[in-house]
Formats: C-alpha cells, structure tokens, sequence
C-alpha cells in the first residue's frame, strides 16, 4: 500500500509544459490598498514592507531580531592554512537569550594577499558536515574554498544543524529554544527562518572582523539551502549579493506553474521548514497572495544569481527563470536593468553579466565548482574587481 500511495504521489508531479495550468502571478508594483508602485519611495516604504509581511505571514515565518547577548570567540585559528594562502579562523558564535544559547561554529579562511579587508562568500551547508571541515581532509566542489580563496574570496560557511537540525522531530534544538512563543504562533519561524537567522549573526560578526569587508558579503545556499539563502538577504539588506542553486519550490521558483514539486508535496515531507499558515496553501497556489518573483523582488536592488541544472526538473528551471524575469520591474525602479534575455539560455550559457543573473548548468541536482566559478564572476563583476 506504501508503496503504490508514493507512486501515485509521485506520478501527481506534473513534467510536462503543457499541462502548467493558466495563471496569474501577484503583481509586485501594485500595493494592497491598490496603488500603482512607481518610484523608489513608495516600493520601499509601502510595498517591500508590505510583500515581507505576506512572506512572513503565509510562509517562511517570523524573524525575530531580539536577543540578551551575541558574543564572538575565535576557538582555533591558522595563518599558514591552505598552503599559506589563506588565514583559517574557526569562530564560535554564541547568542543568549534568558538561559538559553544558540551556538554557531562558523569556519573562515580570509585570503593572506593583502592586508584589505576581503569580500566573502556565506555558505548556508545544508549537506554533509565534511563538505566544510575546517581541515580540508575533504575538498567537495559543493564548498571549493581553495578556489574562492584563490580568487580572492574569504570563504566562509555553518551548518544548518546548529540552527534547527533538519527534521521534523528535532527541529526546535536550536534557535526555537531562544523564540518558544513561535511555535504557538501560526506565523511562526521554523527551520527555513531559523537558518537565515543564522545567516544573520554570521553577518553580525562580519560586521567586527577587520579581515572582512562587511559590504561585500554574498549569502550563497543550494536547494533548501538556497531558499534560506534568498530568504536571508530578503530580510536583511546587509546581504551585497545573494546565490540561490536549484532552489526550486519555495525557492526561487514560481509556485503558481505547479510544475516538479508542488507546496503540497513540500508541506508534507517537510513539514518543519515552514509555518502552519503555509498549509493552507496546499493544492491551492493561486490563492497565495506572493510568488516567489516577489522574494527575489524583495533583494532589489541587490544583485541575485539563480541557478537550475538540466536533469534538476523537479526544481522547475523554466519556472525559476519566469521567476527572475517577472522580479525585474522592481529592480527597473532603480534603474537596474537586467541581462536576462526574454527565454532561457542555453545549457551551460550562464549570464553572470547582469544584475539578474541566471545559469542551467548541465547535470544533476548538485552545486559544484561550475556553479562557484560562475558565482565568483558575477561577484567580481558587480564589486568591479576593486578589492
Ligand atoms: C528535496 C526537496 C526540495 C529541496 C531538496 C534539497 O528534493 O523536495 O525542495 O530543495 O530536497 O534540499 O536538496
């Protein structure tokens, strides 16, 4: 019985384009007392609040910013790392709040080429702890430090698990501990939330590490990870770039084209990264009052890269490009003008060049050095390699 109920639900899925229903996607410029967005102003103190709260509300939760006390605690550290390139710093990040803490173990190795402070890519791991071991006894091309160094790049990530390990069981042992009143709240955070929170005082010790230019941090996820990363930099603006890879549903692709995975099936294995509001929405996309092109909106206009690979369906490649198209009347308002061509490019055809950027890397469902080499062209291209 197990079985044939998963293929059915499987085969629920649709793959086929020409089954995407009709739809109409939420208009970005338009505010909910029905005024026409037109200038920077109105966008930022009207709308963008108001599309955060619908965002908060309906789907990935509270952020709350309150805590008694962060502190910063350099635990380990080696100026001779990566073959004497990079300075490895392993720092302890401990956030207190009543009797409770949260500990984030972040790893950090700062390019030693200069004495300027380094722009650096935040990888929210959402994968294997080894990927980003401090030793390096592993080099995956899910985290290729070594490159990010050589090019100049700190690199930097955390695990997620120190903010709300990834399952249903056990999710609330870690920042939910500091928030309890969230889990009574149907708009309340959960794993998602709690990792772009994490994100968030990563940041705020960036903001006090010399080393580092604070101003130039690009938050990067893949998959969940990556729609914690794009939920992290819409919330705080601190965030210069973000990379989103095959993020996929509730990620940067649109909902409402019900193609690959659908908030039904992401509402039921995995119940814990979104609030309780968000399962009202289950088979009822057209009903949401957002899509996801209003989450990347909601960055403008900071530059966004998003990422798909070709046997990655499941994630919605066209569906993730519509999503950057339709984002790009915000950045309009600012008069930033994407270089997305009107359909998707080709496979391997990344367009870094633009402050939309977008690739379908050929392959699996992964991120790998292909991804990060294109991630550090866009990044030098917006910073204009001034470092
Ligand atoms: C599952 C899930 C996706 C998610 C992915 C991942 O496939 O359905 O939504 O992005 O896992 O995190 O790798």
């Amino acid at each position: 019985l197990f079985v044939t109920t998963l293929i059915t639900r499987i085969q629920a899925q649709n793959y086929d384009e020409r089954k995407v229903p009709r739809y109409t996607l939420p208009e970005p410029l338009t505010t909910s007392s029905d005024m026409e967005v037109k200038n920077i102003k109105t966008w930022e103190k009207v709308r963008r609040p108001e599309i955060l709260q619908l965002f908060e509300d309906n789907i990935y939760g509270q952020m709350p910013e309150y805590y008694d006390k962060i502190s910063y605690e350099i635990t380990s550290e080696d100026k001779t790392a990566m073959n004497g390139k990079a300075h490895l710093k392993q720092v302890l990040i401990r956030i207190t709040q009543k009797d409770k803490v949260v500990k984030i173990n972040l790893t950090l190795f700062i390019p030693q080429n200069s004495t300027k402070p380094k722009p650096v890519f935040l990888l929210i791991n959402n994968r294997g702890k080894e990927n980003t071991d401090p030793e390096r006894k592993v080099k995956s091309e899910f985290w290729p430090a070594e490159m990010l160094v050589d090019n100049g790049y700190a690199a930097a990530a955390f695990h997620v698990s120190d903010l709300a390990p990834d399952h249903k069981d056990n999710y609330t042992n870690g920042v939910l501990q500091l928030y309890p009143e969230q889990l009574k709240m149907d708009n309340g955070m959960k794993a998602i939330g709690a990792w772009a929170w994490g994100a968030s005082r990563v940041m705020d010790y960036f903001e006090q590490d010399k080393d580092i230019d604070a101003k130039r941090v690009a938050v990067a996820g893949h998959s969940r990870g990556g729609k914690a990363s794009l939920w992290a930099a819409a919330q705080d603006q601190r965030f210069a770039i973000c990379i989103s890879n095959c993020s996929g549903n509730t990620g940067a692709a649109l909902s409402r084209r019900q193609f690959g995975e659908r908030i039904a099936r992401i509402n039921t294995s995995f119940p814990h990264w979104f609030n309780n509001n968000y399962k009202k929405f289950n088979d009822k996309e057209d009903s949401l009052p957002v899509d996801q092109h209003m989450l990347i909106a909601l960055v403008a206009p900071r530059p966004v890269y998003a990422t798909n690979a070709s046997k990655d369906l499941w994630a919605d490649p066209t569906g993730t490009y519509l999503s950057l198209k339709n984002a790009e009347k915000v950045y309009a308002l600012y008069h930033r003008k994407s270089a997305l061509p009107p359909s998707p490019p080709n496979i391997n055809e990344p367009v870094y060049r633009s402050i939309l950027a977008y690739h379908n890397r050929e392959g699996e469902h992964n991120m790998t050095s292909y991804d990060w080499g294109n991630f550090i062209k866009f990044a030098d291209y917006h910073y204009k390699k001034g470092r």
